[in-house]
């Protein structure tokens, strides 16, 4: 599905970035001692070396929280028109989390909802967003891609254990016109339901609920087809890449960044490939945070800005695929942002 928000010359465009990772850094050997994992399988096999995780008590609303005033800060806003939360971990399955984010942010009385699509959330909630400020339903959006995995992973199941961490990033969106740098064009959007077990926590919802079986210790906990999940996610990012691209009408020789989710080294570097974007043009920043599900696109933006590998002018690529499973990707020009 592509969807315009840019519509005429109104367009939604970015002007605020901040990120949240909770204190607590938890390093491949820490695993190791517990687990049946080395630190080598794991950097080679994905390239992470270290996660932070939250610590008992701290939901994913507080580093929501964190990360969305951070991104005001950024944007030198203290007020926004609505909150769009992209979350898999709630902090309670009932009600949404972002109403209270926006509550602790000081925004209570607007507007705020979650976004679900696991690791494509933060793409569904900038296309979301985007579309409230084309449809001239708001003039500024805070939009948060925030989750806890730690809290849904079996800390005993390894092929899950050591690939996932907590964090949250958050950008600001605000009207503008389309051709401005940091303007969000199309988003090219996909979702295939038949592929829902993929990437699972089957337990906790209606359809277990509704039964008086209780659940399995796996049922309970976050479950992935990695193998199966790593063949789709090289497709459908490339191809929802490429889409991407040909909107914005760039060739692949003139994208200076692809950040695409980080969830897999190797995935980068098989999407890289399939584009012909050379790997030091792919933001790489799982090694430092793990596979964040919906705070990994906005946090590697955070990463790429403080490392100045993301310059006002670069023409960027997002792209992602995660549960249900879903995907999609955007090009935009990178704008001139303050770091907080
Ligand atoms: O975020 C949403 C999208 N998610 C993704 O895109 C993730 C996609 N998948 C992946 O990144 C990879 O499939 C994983 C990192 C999850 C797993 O890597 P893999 O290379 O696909 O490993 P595998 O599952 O095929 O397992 C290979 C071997 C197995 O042992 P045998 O059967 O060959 O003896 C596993 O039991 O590695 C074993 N293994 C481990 N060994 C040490 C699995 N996990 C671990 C571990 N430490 N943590």
């Amino acid at each position: 599905m592509r969807t315009s928000p840019s519509g005429g010359g109104r367009a939604a465009v970015i002007c605020g970035l901040g990120a949240w990772l909770p204190p607590r850094a938890v390093g491949n050997d820490e695993l190791a001692a517990r687990i049946d994992t080395s630190d080598e399988w794991i950097r080679s096999r994905t390239g992470i070396r270290t996660r932070h995780f939250v610590s008992p008590g701290m939901p994913t609303s507080r580093l929501a929280t964190e990360a969305g005033a951070r991104a005001l800060a950024s944007a030198g806003l203290e007020t926004v028109d609505a909150v769009v939360l992209a979350t898999t971990t709630p902090d309670r399955p009932c009600p949404a989390t972002a109403p209270l984010v926006a509550h602790r942010l000081g925004l209570t009385g607007r507007p705020a909802f979650d976004v679900s699509a696991v690791c494509t959330g933060f793409l569904y909630a900038l296309s979301t967003a985007s579309g409230l400020i084309a449809a001239g339903s708001a003039d500024s959006v805070l939009v948060i891609g925030a989750d806890a995995f730690s809290t849904i992973v079996d800390p005993e199941e390894r092929s899950t254990a050591v690939v996932f961490g907590d964090g949250a990033g958050a950008v600001v969106l605000r009207a503008g016109e389309s051709a401005e740098p940091g303007a969000v064009g199309r988003v090219e959007l996909g979702a295939d339901g038949s592929l829902t077990d993929l990437i699972t926590v089957r337990a906790g919802g209606s359809e277990t609920r509704s039964t008086d079986v209780p659940p399995t210790r796996a049922d309970a906990h976050f479950s992935m087809a990695g193998q199966e999940v790593f063949a789709h996610a090289v497709t459908r990012m490339a191809e929802a890449s490429r889409t991407a691209l040909a909107d914005a009408g760039w060739r692949t020789e003139e994208v200076d960044r692809l950040v695409g989710h980080q969830a897999n080294a190797r995935i980068l570097h098989a999407v890289g490939e399939q584009l012909d974007v050379p790997r030091d043009r792919i933001v790489i920043h799982l090694d430092k945070v793990g596979n964040t599900a919906a705070a990994s696109i906005p946090l590697a933006l955070a990463h790429g800005q403080s490392a100045g590998e993301l310059l006002p002018g670069a023409r960027v690529v997002l792209t992602a695929f995660g549960g249900g499973a879903t995907w999609g990707a955007t090009a935009l020009t990178w704008p001139s942002l303050r770091t907080v």
